[in-house]
């Protein structure tokens, strides 16, 4: 495989630093590099600096390498996405339209439609099928300049489909350029033939399912829908300290539609992450930033769904580490644009254009545990790569609702542009 070297980069961010969750102004540390330069060879990034630096390193093997020109771009790490739900089957357009008319995401929940129409599609879908089906979506985040992806699966809630859906997201994980990174969520919702018999599900989901997911390593999370009407604060915490126990991570989808007491959950159980949290309570983001649980925001949700967007000023002005998501599902946010989410964060929750690109890389890798790979442009790391066709990170943040990608590396390989 033949050396990369881009040079000449109007703006190179690196996010280089610290290798954890940046808090308060280490949201805002970019590791800009005017003039920039990054070598990459055997897929992973060797050297970075000014592009004069590079030359005094690198001009004499420049013959051996790819050279990209970057006048007047920005190149930033490939961006990361820790939290979606992209291998599902089928498509809900209808429950838009009907929730455009007035229904509520609960009401159609309840009547039998939302994840629970996404489950009987998901269990209908063949292997091959969903795995043509998630290949489309995986292909759309690199287009958008997502090299790194979490997927949890949630759509099959038998013991079955899930692991069906594990599997296909371990075969993509092979055959795709993406890293997808797996979450079991079982815990998604009670399916609708355990109805009334919530805890006959919650036993089930403990000593079947996630027995299997470990033994088979199908899974490195372990995540659950703690919502009124969903699963309660006790029910997520027996399903997430289960989970714990196998060796599974718990993430947690807290206090999206209601306050339910899911932030404090999160700090209690050491969740990795705490997701959604439109009505975190402010005690809840306090203990949060006490325990270091990542805040994983989807303000495409909030959007989508109308509602107002999670708190992330304040969640980082009170110290938490904020990371950003599409959240991608067939139900509050059919998107794969984390350009799109990083611009919301900014219009919606007030992060700064910086604060937004670490949310989206560094963070975001923490919040599925990639750091050590993903999420800065560092030597040693992996070589994935974003040019961009603007020229610096604010101009990025600014004009929006457009896909300004121009190239992507994913392992030093282009498999954009
Ligand atoms: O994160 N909130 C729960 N789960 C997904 C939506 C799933 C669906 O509607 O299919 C979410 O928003
Ligand atoms: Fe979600």
């Amino acid at each position: 495989m033949k050396p990369v070297w881009i040079k000449n980069a109007a703006q190179l961010v690196t996010v280089a630093g610290e290798n954890g969750p940046r808090v308060r102004e280490g949201m805002s540390d970019l590791g800009l590099i005017e003039d920039g330069s990054v070598w990459m060879e055997n897929g992973e990034v060797v050297a970075i600096g000014t592009t004069s630096e590079l030359e005094a390193l690198y001009g004499s093997r420049a013959h051996e390498a790819d050279i990209i020109d970057a006048t007047g771009r920005l190149v930033t790490p490939g961006l990361v996405d820790p939290h979606t739900h992209v291998a599902y089957g089928g498509s809900r357009e209808r429950e838009f339209e009907m929730r455009l008319e007035g229904a509520t995401y609960m009401e159609i929940m309840n009547a039998g439609g939302g994840i629970h129409a996404t489950t009987r599609m998901t269990r209908d879908a063949s292997e091959e099928e969903l795995v043509a089906q998630t290949t489309r979506r995986l292909d759309s985040f690199l287009a958008h300049g997502v090299t790194t992806v979490e997927g949890k699966s949630g759509y099959g809630l038998d013991l079955e489909t899930e692991l069906k859906q594990l599997r296909v997201m371990k075969r993509l994980n092979d055959q795709h350029p993406i890293d997808l990174v797996p979450t079991f969520m079982g815990g998604h919702a009670v399916p609708q033939e355990y109805k009334g018999r919530e805890d006959e599900y919650i036993n089930v989901l403990i000593n079947e399912m996630l027995p299997k997911v470990a033994e088979e390593k199908l899974a490195v999370f372990n995540d659950v829908f703690c919502e009124v009407g969903v699963f309660t604060p006790e029910q997520s915490e027996r399903i997430l300290n289960a989970g714990k126990e196998l060796g599974l991570i718990p993430k947690i989808h807290a206090d999206e539609i209601e306050s339910y007491g899911g932030a404090e959950l999160a700090a209690k159980v050491g969740a990795i992450s705490a997701e959604h949290l439109l009505k975190a309570s402010t005690e809840g983001v306090r203990l949060m930033a006490e325990a270091g649980v990542i805040a994983c925001l989807l303000p495409a949700t909030a959007l989508y769904l109308r509602e107002e967007a999670a708190k992330g000023r304040a969640m980082i002005d009170a110290g938490v580490a904020v990371a950003i998501s599409t959240d991608c599902n067939p139900g509050s946010s059919p998107t794969t644009s984390m350009p799109l989410v990083m611009n919301l964060a900014c219009i919606s929750m007030r992060l700064t254009p910086a604060e937004a690109l670490v949310a989206a890389t560094m963070n975001a890798a923490c919040a599925i545990g990639m750091q050590d790979k993903v999420g800065s442009l560092e030597a040693g790391k992996q070589a994935d790569v974003v040019m961009w066709n603007v020229s610096n990170y604010q101009e990025l943040q600014y004009l929006f609702g457009v896909n300004h990608v121009g190239s992507v590396w994913k392992k030093g390989v282009q498999v954009v542009g």
